[in-house]
């Protein structure tokens, strides 16, 4: 029986903004330039609110980012998590929040964000954080939110890698997959592990994670 090994972490930055090239595209990029040194591979993606976001398959943090305008979070990030299959894709993923607006941290806290915790509820949020139209061009700003979340992260996988083991059957399975897919379905099948209680994968539990989840 072997214990899991920390895989780099996927991340994908899902994001909008009514402005082309404003603040909010400057930080995404400055975050994900950052996120990257970590060793993270990141890509982002401009929501729609009724976008299809199967491709969240590929990652296992989304980070989820939008300007307030109007005191409400910009509408295509909102419009996706009612309308389109957002949510759906989002089971199991670890979680980053930030918003960018110029109202004071507090009252952000207390009347933005919600707006996206509420359906957040059942997923795991490693970090968060409020941009001041000053924090999204500081360095430091955007390197403490990327230290926090890369922090949370590891300790998550740390965690999981102590309580979580491979029965040898089902290890020599997973070697057989080609290297490209087999880091995914590790994940996939520990976050499945994880959610269930369970603290040994077998091939059994890999069946029924494929049964119940429609694939790993
Ligand atoms: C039309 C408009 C409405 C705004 N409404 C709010 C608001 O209700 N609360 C707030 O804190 N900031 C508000 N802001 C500030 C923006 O959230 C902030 O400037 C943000 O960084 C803009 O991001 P962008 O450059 O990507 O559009 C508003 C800005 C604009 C242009």
């Amino acid at each position: 029986m072997t214990n899991s090994t920390v895989q780099p972490m996927r991340a994908i930055i899902l994001y909008d903004s009514r402005t082309s090239g404003g603040s909010t595209d400057k930080l995404i990029d400055a975050i994900g330039n950052e996120l990257a040194e970590t060793g993270a591979y990141v890509e982002k993606a401009k929501c729609k609110a009724t976008g299809d976001y199967s491709f969240l398959q590929d990652f296992d943090v989304v980070i989820m980012g939008a300007p307030v305008y109007y005191l409400l979070v910009s509408s295509q990030l909102l419009g996706a998590l009612i309308q389109s299959n957002l949510k759906k894709h989002l089971k199991r993923k670890k979680i980053a929040l930030f918003l960018t607006c110029g109202s004071p941290e507090a009252m952000a806290t207390l009347l933005y964000l919600p707006q996206l915790k509420i359906h957040l509820v059942r997923n795991k949020i490693l970090a968060e954080k409020i941009f001041s139209p000053q924090d999204v061009s500081s360095p430091d700003a955007i390197e403490s939110f990327v230290d926090e979340l890369d922090e949370a992260y590891k300790k998550d996988r740390k965690h999981r890698s102590a309580s979580l083991s491979w029965s040898d059957e089902a290890l020599e399975l997973l070697e057989q997959i080609p290297s490209f897919f087999r880091s995914r379905i590790k994940t996939a099948a520990e976050e499945y592990a994880e959610e269930m209680g369970y603290t040994m994968i077998t091939i059994d539990i890999l069946e029924e994670a494929k049964a119940d989840t429609g694939g790993l």
